[in-house]
């Protein structure tokens, strides 16, 4: 793969990444046998852990897509722009967000939030990856694959300016590549 020689060390592998996933959907899948949940996954970066996901959620579930930005400059005050909203309505609906990862959690703020506005039942969130020490707003994700430090990540649909995403593992690029 040619991102291979672009990346310092694995943290989380392809295995466990396949591991966890499963084990998040069987959970998931028990939580919620009797509401199955409407999955509105974040673009871009969730959509290979939605796509591991979904294998191991074994309810009547829909899913649909959501694209925000942070307005430039205000990120402070969690305001979002909707590049993409939902085609599907919230109201009444157990809806659960499918992140890539919480970092601040400003996003998931505000998007949540939205939808309670919007009438959801409940929302919750999945998210492969936590990074806890960041955290800004008091968004606590309801399920998480794994917990990173203080350390930006890459792969597995996460991205460095659009690169990396399509990496089956997680990692830390090298310090040469932030340029
Ligand atoms: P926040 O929680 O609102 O700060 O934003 C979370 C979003 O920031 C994620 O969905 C990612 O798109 C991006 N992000 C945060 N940390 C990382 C990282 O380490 N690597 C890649 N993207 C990241
Ligand atoms: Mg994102």
């Amino acid at each position: 793969m040619w991102e291979e020689k672009d990346i310092k060390k694995i943290l989380v592998s392809e295995d466990e990444i396949r591991e966890k996933t499963k084990e998040l959907g069987n959970k998931i899948t028990e939580d919620y046998r009797n509401n199955p949940p409407l999955i509105v996954a974040l673009l871009r970066g969730s959509v290979p852990f939605l796509a591991e996901l979904i294998k191991h959620i074994d309810l009547d579930i829909q899913y649909d897509f959501m694209d925000v930005t942070s307005y430039a400059g205000t990120e402070s005050t969690g305001e979002i722009k909707i590049i993409k909203d939902l085609d599907t309505p919230v109201k009444g609906k157990d809806v659960l967000v499918v992140e890539d990862i919480v970092d601040t959690g400003r996003t998931l703020k505000t998007v949540c939030g939205m939808f309670l506005h919007n009438g959801a039942s409940s929302v919750k969130i999945v998210t492969l990856l936590d990074k806890p020490e960041r955290r800004v707003s008091d968004v606590v994700p309801d399920y998480v694959g794994f917990t990173v430090g203080n350390e930006f990540v890459v792969g597995f649909g996460l991205d460095y300016n659009q690169r990396y995403r399509c990496l089956p593992y997680i990692g830390v690029l090298k310090d040469e590549c932030y340029r």
